[in-house]
């Protein structure tokens, strides 16, 4: 875990977020029925070095590809390959960067054409329940406190939580001190500080939350085969506030939540 000691180290995590944003855009347009996830991760790896950023993901622990792409049962860590992406897919990208030593990480659900009202609704659910544990992202919060706002979406929507893949500390690394569960009880876990980067990241399943890995060993389905959404942003908590940096535009939460 590292701590941010000053605002040019802040900007480099802004660097890497934006680029993720702009990586995740062009992904999303280029989506669509009859097109390969390995096309999509193409157009991922160009943007990302275009901004002069690094793919973080490729290699890492001998992954293969630039980016996440995970259609409807997959959880999370589906690799990119040939097959077309159908109308009624619920798809999850997740992109990662890295500026100059510091990296910014992102994931996102869309639906490829139409997709059932139970999927919207699962991927709206872990989008809300992302931003809920965004809002707890506060020095003097506590990790309890952003898993216990992650699940209690869930809970009251009746979705499968997944408690296996969580999210992490960031910074110098992808993947840093401490874990960030999805789960949680308010007011207990490690005590956020100022200069702390956080990714949160929930993953929901229309079913049970219990899930297997497939023979290629990234490959992370929901056991019961029912479909899942994954939604993940990188904050950092900089002296001005917390900032969402993996945005197309680095949101300050203490500004978005000002007068409310
Ligand atoms: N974004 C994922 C996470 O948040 C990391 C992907 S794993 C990789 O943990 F191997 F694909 F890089
Ligand atoms: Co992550």
């Amino acid at each position: 875990m590292i701590t941010f000691k000053n605002p040019a180290q802040f900007k480099k995590m802004e660097v890497a977020g934006r680029c993720v944003a702009k990586a995740h855009e062009a992904v999303r347009s280029a989506a669509g029925p009859g097109v390969t996830t390995l096309q999509l991760d193409r157009i991922a790896e160009k943007v990302i070095r275009g901004e002069r950023c690094a793919p973080s993901f490729l290699g890492y622990r001998g992954y293969p590809a630039s980016i996440c792409a995970s259609p409807n049962d997959v959880v999370v860590h589906g690799i990119p390959d040939t097959r077309r992406l159908r109308e009624g897919d619920l798809l999850s990208i997740d992109i990662g960067a890295v500026y100059q030593g510091f990296h910014g990480d992102a994931a996102c659900t869309f639906a490829i054409g139409e997709v059932s009202p139970e999927a919207s609704a699962l991927s709206a659910a872990a989008e809300e329940a992302l931003w809920e544990g965004l809002g707890k992202a506060r020095p003097g919060k506590r990790i309890g406190d952003i898993g216990a706002a992650v699940e209690a979406v869930a809970r009251r929507e009746g979705y499968g939580v997944v408690e296996g893949y969580v999210g992490h500390g960031i910074g110098r690394a992808m993947h840093e001190k401490p874990d960030v569960p999805n789960l949680g009880v308010a007011g207990r876990g490690v005590r956020l500080r100022k200069g702390m980067a956080l990714c949160i990241e929930p993953m929901f399943n229309l079913g049970t939350a219990a899930t297997r890995v497939d023979r290629d060993a990234w490959t992370v389905r929901t056991a019961d085969g029912s479909i899942s959404a994954h939604w993940e942003h990188t904050v950092c908590l900089t002296p001005d506030g917390p900032l969402v940096t993996t945005t197309p535009v680095a949101i300050n939460l203490l500004e978005a939540t000002a007068g409310r």
